[in-house]
């Protein structure tokens, strides 16, 4: 089997030699390439190795601040390991490390994030990317096959990170089970698919399954039923999974035998290795070690570099000299003790968690309860890859505020042995020993050597308990170790203590709150004081970093009471105490397994012939190059010769005068060439909307914190980077910067026009109803979070002011625009290219064109091809996100349950452009009523004008936000009159043909299909009532459940958005090359395209094939958005293609039996053209505001969603346990295509609804920048049972063969999740007697729900009068 497997082998002769030899083994390159990424140094192939050949390059620097990461993909040119964020929180680097270890003579293959690991520390490893396991080219590895064919992979840009997640799980578990898989997923972030597919991709590796048709196939045992005409038929499946290649763990990679013997013969020496700005120092011996630290005391020990690489890259933090004790043995040491165990502060945190759950099986439950309870944190903390690498003394020494294992330490009575040249010490891990943020009290010069993990004693209990943004993968809001002990047969406590992280500048120790526990029995009285006590010694100021203060506070108290719950249970187990508790006061963990989920779509008809692909679930037509790391994305293009890099500074003011740009240090830094202002744009300075004028560059006067002031081009992207930061710009503040919807408001700040609309009257019908009620909700924006980040190489030509643009763009003529007049020339001189994007969801429209354009500026003024891709927190900060919206409406109903008239108003903050915002608002009118036939309804909606960054398009348009709105009116109306919901929604649905609010007439008739069928699929009625009996059976736990119907409207209200071209060309030797003006995202309209072309010209789908959109072949295309890109250009393929297929007709009749290739031959020689163009029109499609009337629609996209939660009230943490989802897309052109697109969309509406929050300090700064802080959905997020239905037997006229558009839709049905969530906050609150509609806010966080079930525990925390203090984040 061949290769691509990187070895690295670093070493040095001696102490101050820093020579580095490299080896690597691949095969893609060739060997001139390779001669040329070693400079020229020596490189051999050996083709004996299993076949595998590699090479051994030898590398003469390497610079300790070379991550593997860019290592592999600037210098090795193996781009299929992506970059999606730099700092361990997406997984998209994920690659297998492995070692050889002498001792034991045994290999470990661990995963692990190339953006942290530094070069340096790799010496002595094998490093696999996702090439080295396979290839399209030669043989692809059953991980790569199985995701890709189980259509796991939409953008792709994912898909490499996945593919070696589970790699190397296999590589260590050729039989995982489901925990397995889960787990080795939960740090990779995919934006596109919702993870059930790749779930089900890897479930195949599974020894047991957990349904009666398993396995991905789909159709398990949760099947209802087939809807096809034909019921004697199979039901389809979405993908065989006994097409699949064996997994053969005999035919993976062995370990390089080079570094075995290598290992096992050299004897260790010093490594020391210099960069440009940093030198690195690699000891192998403790006493080197001492040495060295006590020499350069400030000087950091990397280990993991979980902690040091992100401080570097993130916050410019600079060390000159790292030390690395890597090699030092000492530091992996374990020692077996009578009272515990000795633990090197070296090991991995994934050995320490090995260790314990190795000796947690060897002793006594009673002697283990520390390690046990360790286990559970170390399964929480960070992903597999992050505790595959960070140390236990890199956590310990970090000191992390809210660092998971630090108070489970200190509450367990650990200790560290420490070392420096003054001795070794022992030092208690207790309140002394963190002293203050990220401090503790050892010296800078002392090193842990190991840390001392004791057994517990007969009547001693450990736990701990968490709370996170995120179930997994995501650093705690607050966090918690807890010891008590009892003398045994008694419930007198002895000793206690309670830890938390998260309440203040570093781990906190409850110390008074234990001295009110201590030496009293455990009982109510008890602890009833002990609350108190907790309240009072744990405060924390309103304006606390990190906010949530209220939260935080109730968490604790969740924590003591959870805890007191475990102790009363361990004292009954042991016969200290009698009494049984209440059944209803347990509280069991939420379920967490994913359980294959039900995907039900139509057969083809019998009569479809088996080559017509239309209708069949055909996997991603890129989805095997993307499994195997070879499909290209923008930044995966090599370097052009004499390329600059450009990195861009930003404002870092909200409103201010720019008074001066001082770039002379930039200048001076080495490899800036460089720095581009708004006075070098040759041409227009300005993008101009709805006649606001947008500057490209800033010119004078910046109004938000992260817009573009300058550029900086450099030779490489860090030194751009270093030049970017090297930038002053001087300002003058300017008064009153507005932030928030109240203070636009106030200060009556829009973006005109504003619109209204109505129908009836609502002012008359309000006197009519028998109820008025008023409410407001407010939603938060949302971050685009596509993979990968905007990316664009700008190439001029040379000639004729002729520019090539590679661009990850969803328009690529807006771009070509954009550049035109910004450099001020005509746009026939300006060609975009777009192979694919790695996700976009509507962020990757005007703010592309923006960037674009600045990075075209830079290349005319340098005469070089510029690159620009943005790091994860720049393209945060500066793009833009979701508008958020406040809303209040006023509803007027019977008592039947009729909603006769409704009132709303909205405000979206669209922050300081205007962008889309004024069209976003449009949409939020257009779908106010949702399914809803409200007879009198008036709505009016403005784009506040704010000095934040411009929000813009993303996937839904407003409509998520516009129909979350009236989703929570109908629920008030519902909670006002004490029925149930869904009752409510069934009165006021559109039946039959019905009109909306703008006078447009459509069918409602599949909107209650979809209705009906979710009801009967999801077995609503039974599962209520069960829904119901749990939460009178449970007094902290609470289950809710909700169904929501949409109806979505398709298609552009400008007209001239609406069409679209493709050019088909069909080449002399029969293959087909298609190209249209939709741009490939990961949505799979290319795939789409060529099933058009497929059915059209009636060859296989395998002949056909597309490259790229671009403006040179489809000119003045329409963006890819508003669900219509497979309508408008599905409509245009199919016209080229009848055009060619009508052109062969004589040839065809001469010799009907062909082949193709023949009649393609003859055509040429009959001198028939063989290429054409195809256009279609579109619809005609309007809206006329001054009338309020139009039809803005080709059609509507039905749909209804059923989901249920479990709410730990006590937290706010809550599990999805079903999503049933039925929607009506017409006949789909390819269900898998379609099926990917319902289930991305709609985890990307759980987390618009239930998580995602987007954070801005008061000056205006995005706080949230990256994985890290902002959170999107990751495999712990998908419902565990997720079924989703196709509407059989639906036929839509106004689209390509009877489909429906169904990209945006289901991202409103996300929302399910949240109205369930808050039914179960409903049965909470009525147990403390709350009664009726009340405010939950979206996203409803675990923090939202906690505080609103208003449990007498977290009511007992005081709240802050707002206006009394500055919070630490604004409420925009
Ligand atoms: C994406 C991500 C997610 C994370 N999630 C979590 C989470 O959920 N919960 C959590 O608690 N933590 C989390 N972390 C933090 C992580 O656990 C710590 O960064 C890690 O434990 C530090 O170990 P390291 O070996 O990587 O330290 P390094 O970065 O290598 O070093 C950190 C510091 O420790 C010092 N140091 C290291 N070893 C020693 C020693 N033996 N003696 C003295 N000083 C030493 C170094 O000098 C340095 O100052 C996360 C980190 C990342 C990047
Ligand atoms: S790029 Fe490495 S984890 Fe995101
Ligand atoms: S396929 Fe996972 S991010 Fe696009």
């Amino acid at each position: 089997m061949s290769c691509l497997t990187s070895l690295f082998s670093l070493s040095s002769p001696s102490f101050c030699s820093p020579l580095t030899f490299l080896h690597i083994c691949c095969v893609l390159l060739p060997e001139e390439q390779r001669n040329k990424l070693t400079g020229g140094a020596s490189c051999f192939m050996d083709e004996e190795a299993e076949g595998a050949r590699h090479a051994q390059v030898t590398e003469q620097h390497a610079d300790p601040e070379t991550m593997l990461l860019s290592f592999l993909r600037e210098k090795m040119r193996l781009t299929g390991t992506k970059s999606g964020c730099g700092g361990g929180g997406c997984g998209a680097c994920t690659v297998m490390v492995s070692r050889y270890q002498p001792a034991t003579k045994t290999i470990i293959h661990f995963s692990a994030n190339a953006c942290l690991l530094p070069i340096c520390q790799l010496h002595g490893a094998a490093v696999t990317t996702v090439e080295g396991i396979g290839s399209t080219k030669t043989r692809i590895h059953p991980v790569q096959e199985r995701i890709a064919k189980a259509h796991g992979s939409q953008c792709g840009f994912c898909t490499p990170g996945m593919v070696m997640a589970m790699y190397t799980l296999l590589r260590n578990k050729p039989q995982p089970n489901m925990e397995d898989i889960q787990e080795a997923l939960a740090g990779n972030l995919c934006r596109c698919t919702g993870y059930r597919p790749i779930v089900d991709g890897c479930r195949t590796f599974c020894e047991e399954t957990n349904c009666c048709k398993a396995n991905g196939s789909g159709n398990g045992c949760l099947n209802g039923g087939s809807h096809t005409d034909e019921p004697e038929r199979e039901l389809p499946q979405l993908f065989d999974k006994d097409e699949f290649v064996q997994l053969d763990p005999t035919q993976e990679l062995i370990f390089p035998p080079e570094l075995l013997l290598m290992a096992e013969r050299e004897t260790p020496q010093t490594l020391s290795f210099h960069g440009e700005r940093m030198s690195w120092i690699s000891p192998v011996s403790l006493q080197e070690l001492v040495q060295l630290k006590t020499r350069n005391p400030k000087a950091p020990l990397v280990m993991g570099n979980t902690n040091i690489g992100p401080d570097i890259k993130f916050k410019g933090v600079l060390h000159p000299l790292i030390i690395s004790p890597f090699r030092v043995k000492e530091l992996f040491g374990v020692t077996h003790t009578p009272k515990g165990v000795w633990v090197g502060a070296g090991c991995s945190l994934a050995e320490v968690r090995s260790l314990m759950e190795k000796l947690a099986a060897q002793f006594p439950q009673e002697k283990t309860e520390l390690f046990r309870a360790l286990i559970q944190q170390l399964g929480n903390l960070g992903s597999v890859q992050i505790r595959n690498v960070a140390s236990l003394g890199g956590q310990i020494i970090s000191a992390y505020p809210n660092s998971d294992l630090n108070p489970v330490l200190a509450a367990g009575k650990c200790k560290v042995s420490v070392i420096s040249e003054g001795g070794r010490r022992e030092v208690p891990l207790d309140q002394d020993f963190f002293v203050g943020f990220c401090k503790t009290v050892l010296k800078p010069e002392e090193i842990i050597v190991s840390v001392f993990i004791p057994f517990t004693r007969k009547g001693e209990l450990v736990r701990v308990f968490r709370q996170a943004p995120r179930k997994e993968t995501s650093f705690a809001t607050v966090t918690s170790g807890m010891r008590v002990f009892f003398c045994e047969g008694s419930r007198v406590v002895q000793d206690v203590s309670v830890y938390y992280g998260g309440m203040g500048a570093t781990t906190v120790s409850a110390a008074k709150t234990c001295a009110a526990i201590v030496s009293r029995p455990w009982d109510d009285e008890t602890l009833s004081r002990a609350y108190d006590v907790l309240l009072d010694e744990l405060v924390l100021p309103p304006s606390a970093p990190g906010g949530k203060v209220e939260f935080r506070r109730s968490l604790t108290l969740s924590f003591l009471f959870k805890f007191n719950l475990e102790v009363l249970q361990k004292l009954r187990e042991t016969k200290v105490i009698t009494d049984e508790p209440p059944a209803r006061m347990k509280i069991q963990p939420l379920p967490r397994e994913i359980q294959p989920g039900l995907q039900e779509f139509q057969h083809v008809s019998s009569d479809q012939s088996e080559q017509d692909p239309v209708g069949r679930p055909i996997m991603h037509r890129s989805a095997l190059s993307q499994a195997t790391g070879e499909a290209v994305y923008c930044d995966d293009m090599p370097p052009i010769d004499g390329e600059l890099f450009l990195s861009l500074v930003t404002s870092a003011r909200a409103h201010a005068k720019i008074t001066g740009i001082d770039a002379s240090e930039a200048l001076k830094l080495p490899g800036v060439v460089d720095v581009i202002t708004a006075k070098d744009i040759p041409g227009k300075k300005v993008r101009a909307s709805f006649g606001y004028d947008e500057d490209v560059l800033a010119q004078s006067e910046v109004s938000c914190v992260g817009q573009m002031v300058c550029a900086v081009v450099a030779d490489t992207r860090e030194h751009a980077k270093r030049g970017a930061y090297a930038v002053k710009i001087s300002y003058e503040d300017l008064p009153d910067p507005i932030f928030t919807i109240e203070e636009a408001v106030e200060k009556a700040s829009y973006f005109e026009p504003r619109r209204k609309i109505w129908r009836g009257d609502v002012t008359e019908a309000f006197k009519t109803v028998d109820h008025v009620h008023e409410g407001r909700i407010k939603l938060g924006g949302q971050e685009h979070f596509y993979m990968e980040t905007q990316s664009m190489l700008a190439i001029p030509v040379g000639e004729e002011t002729e520019f090539n643009l590679y661009v990850s763009t969803q328009w690529p003529t807006l771009t070509q625009d954009a550049v035109a007049e910004t450099l001020g020339i005509p746009a026939n001189r300006v060609t975009c290219h777009v192979k694919r994007m790695g996700g976009a969801f509507g962020g990757k429209v005007t703010k592309t064109s923006i960037l674009a354009s600045i990075t075209a500026v830079a290349a005319w003024k340098t005469n070089r091809a510029v690159r620009c891709v943005l790091e994860r927190g720049d393209d945060m900060l500066i793009t833009g996100a979701r508008h958020p919206v406040q809303a209040t409406y006023k509803v007027g109903f019977m008592n039947d349950g009729r909603i006769l008239a409704a009132d709303f108003e909205y405000f979206t903050n669209a922050g300081n452009t205007i962008d889309e915002s004024v069209l976003v608002a449009e949409k939020i009118l257009l779908h106010l009523d949702n399914a809803y036939d409200i007879p009198n309804l008036r709505g009016r909606s403005a784009a506040c004008r704010t000095h934040l960054p411009s929000n813009t398009a993303f996937r839904g348009f407003g409509v998520p936000q516009s129909l979350l709105v009236v989703e929570n009116m109908v629920n008030d109306v519902a909670m006002k009159l004490g029925r149930p919901a869904h009752q409510i929604r069934e009165i006021n649905m559109y039946r039959g043909p019905s009109v909306t609010h703008y006078n447009f007439a459509f069918s409602a008739e599949n909107l209650l299909r979809c209705w009906d069928e979710c009801k009967a699929k999801a077995e609503f009625d039974a599962r209520r009532r069960a829904a119901d009996h749990f939460n009178q059976q449970n007094r902290w736990r609470k289950r809710g459940m909700s169904i929501i119907p949409i109806k979505y409207g398709i298609a552009f209200a400008e007209s001239f958005l609406n069409q679209a071209a493709a050019l088909v060309h069909i080449y002399k030797d029969g293959s087909v090359l298609v190209t249209h003006g939709g741009t490939e995202m990961g949505q799979g309209i290319h795939t789409k395209m060529q099933q058009v072309a497929s059915r059209e010209l009636n060859i296989p789908p395998s002949k056909i094939y597309i490259s790229e959109t671009s403006t040179n072949t489809v000119p003045n295309t329409c963006p890819s958005a508003a669900s219509f890109g497979t309508d408008a250009n599905g409509m245009a393929v199919q016209n080229a293609c009848q055009i060619l297929h009508q052109r062969l007709k004589p040839i065809r009749e001469k010799n009907p039996k062909g082949p193709w290739e023949k009649w393609i031959n003859d055509a040429f020689f009959e001198k028939i053209s063989l290429s054409a163009t195809g256009f279609y029109r579109g619809h005609d499609l309007y809206m006329d505001w001054e009338k309020m009337e139009g039809q803005p629609y080709a059609y509507y996209t039905f749909g209804a969603c059923c989901s249920e939660v479990e709410l730990d009230c006590l937290s706010g943490d809550y599990r999805t346990l079903r999503t049933d989802l039925v929607v009506d897309i017409g006949r789909s052109v390819n269900p898998s295509v379609d099926i990917g697109q319902i289930e991305g969309a709609f985890i990307q509406g759980l987390g618009l609804y239930t998580m995602e929050e987007l954070k801005f300090s008061p000056s205006g700064l995005l706080y949230t920048r990256g994985p890290s802080q902002y959170k999107i959905p990751a495999v712990c997020d998908v419902p565990l049972h997720f079924n989703i239905y196709l509407l059989p037997d639906s036929h839509n006229p106004h689209a390509i063969y009877s489909s429906k558009g169904i990209g945006e839709p289901t991202l409103f049905l996300g929302s399910s999740v949240f109205f369930a969530i808050k039914d179960a906050v409903a049965a909470a609150r009525s147990e403390s007697g709350l009664v009726g509609p009340f405010t939950l806010n979206s996203p409803a966080t675990p923090e939202k729900a906690c505080l609103a079930c208003a449990l007498p525990l977290t009511q007992k925390v005081p709240v802050s009068k707002p206006g009394s203090f500055k919070p630490w984040a604004l409420d925009i």
